[in-house]
């Protein structure tokens, strides 16, 4: 476990002084994912999946390999099961959860925590690492920040969300 650690309210003040400059939602996302992607140097493939209302995530802004992985239903996958059971999901050993979808072979964690207001969910910031339980309960309460800023963005543009 790598005692890095980077501040999600940095990222968040970002990403305030972006929205008054009058930046939309889409490029905040993609801002939003470039600077989570370079707070960590064990995030190895950074990325947002957006939930539409036919119940499938779709991939939205990522930095890292490219994945097959465009569109996953929900209960699929720990991305789809982290919409299914609304809970975030940290995942420390991908060879271990049967319910994984590989997007890379040099995959070992995953973070996925979802972009909500209360029920009401409205896409997930998903992140993979190469390296074995990468993703502390600091790092994960950053990247919550983040997610937590996404969701008030999300409702001030008046996007739709799925709960
Ligand atoms: N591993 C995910 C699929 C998305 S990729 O990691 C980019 C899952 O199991 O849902």
């Amino acid at each position: 476990m790598s005692g890095t650690t980077f501040s999600g309210t940095e990222i968040c003040q970002e990403l305030d002084r972006l929205a008054a400059s009058g930046m939309n939602l889409d490029d905040l996302l993609s801002r939003a994912v470039g600077l989570l992607h370079e707070a960590h140097p064990r995030f190895h493939w950074t990325g947002i999946y957006e939930l539409f209302p036919d119940n499938t995530l779709r991939l939205g802004p990522f930095i890292g390999a490219p994945t097959d992985h465009v569109f996953i239903s929900v209960g699929e996958g720990v991305c789809g099961s982290a919409v299914a059971e609304k809970c975030d999901k940290n995942v420390p050993d991908v060879s271990k959860e049967p319910n994984y979808l590989a997007c890379s072979s040099a995959t070992r964690s995953e973070l996925v925590i979802l972009i909500r207001k209360g029920d009401a969910i409205f896409a997930q910031v998903d992140i993979d690492s190469h390296e074995l339980d990468a993703f502390d309960p600091q790092t994960q309460r950053e990247v919550s920040k983040v997610a937590q800023w996404l969701a008030g963005a999300y409702a001030a543009s008046g996007a739709g969300a799925s709960g």
